[in-house]
């Protein structure tokens, strides 16, 4: 929507907005002004079509931000590989809608103490990113035995690069968290995005096993209440939601498949 909104504001430019500024007495209109046009014609395309408010100020500065790197004259191949760095660590966002970011001090504390006591487990970090959490958690919570999956290929090498350097105290795969069996954990983490959380219950109400808990940092599952709510009045006010195994069974807000 984004796009499009930056290609019909280009197009309206072109159309009516030059001809009509050189019909108003100004033919040249300065390339920034023109830039700029085009950014107000997307930004309000994107308000009009009802996308949030961040993308509003992202539709505003795209074609100005573009004219002033332009104006730069910077290497174009700078842009590349800032593109190729860009492209490693969120591959894939596109299409998943899950950028990187990690796991809050506050959560990693929390998340510590929600984890089963005096026995030992298995714990999932689907989409582990660098392994943060399964490193910090393998430290204060050495019972457990620590796994996560990572599709993005530069938070994956960071992750097996720390892993190495804890001693192979905890793992991380490269794959999708969709490939995992959920069954073989006690425990499930996740930290996501609004995106995924229907698709997850359905495959949490298919895999999880009886006594397994599922947590989420921030994005609740759809249509279920939580056993248990974590709020964590960090920087971000976010909220650790815990689910249990019969929480998830029970649940009306998703049909298996
Ligand atoms: C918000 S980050 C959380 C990182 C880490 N769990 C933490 O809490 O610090 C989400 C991660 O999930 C990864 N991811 C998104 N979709 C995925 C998928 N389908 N399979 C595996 N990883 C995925 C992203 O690449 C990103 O590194």
């Amino acid at each position: 929507m984004a796009l499009l909104a930056q290609v019909l504001a280009l197009l309206v430019g072109l159309a009516f907005v030059f001809p009509l500024a050189e019909f108003f007495g100004f033919p040249s209109l300065p390339p920034f002004y023109a830039a700029l046009i085009i950014g107000c014609l997307a930004a309000i395309l994107g308000y009009a079509w009802g996308l949030s408010s961040w993308w509003w100020v992202i539709n505003l500065l795209f074609v100005p931000g573009l004219f002033l790197a332009y104006s730069m004259s910077i290497e174009p191949r700078w842009f590349l590989m800032l593109f190729a760095i860009l492209l490693i660590v969120y591959w894939g966002v596109f299409y998943s809608r899950v950028p990187l970011y990690l796991t809050g001090a506050k959560a990693l504390q929390a998340l510590s103490r929600l984890l089963p006591a005096g026995k030992t487990f298995r714990f999932v970090d689907l989409g582990a990113g660098t392994g943060r959490v399964l490193g910090y958690l393998a430290s204060t919570r050495p019972e457990g035995v620590y796994t996560g999956m990572e599709s993005a290929p530069l938070p994956f090498l960071v992750g097996r690069y720390m892993a190495a350097r804890a001693g192979d105290s905890w793992s991380l795969r490269w794959g999708s968290l969709w490939g995992a069996d959920l069954a073989a954990f006690d425990v499930i983490y996740a930290y996501l995005s609004p995106a995924p959380m229907p698709r997850l219950l359905l495959k949490l109400k298919a895999e999880m096993k009886p006594g397994a808990v599922f947590i989420s940092n921030t994005f609740a599952l759809p249509g279920i209440a939580p056993s248990e709510t974590v709020e964590l009045s960090d920087l971000h006010g976010s909220t650790l939601y815990l689910y249990r195994h019969d929480d998830i069974i029970t649940a009306k807000g998703a049909q298996s498949t």
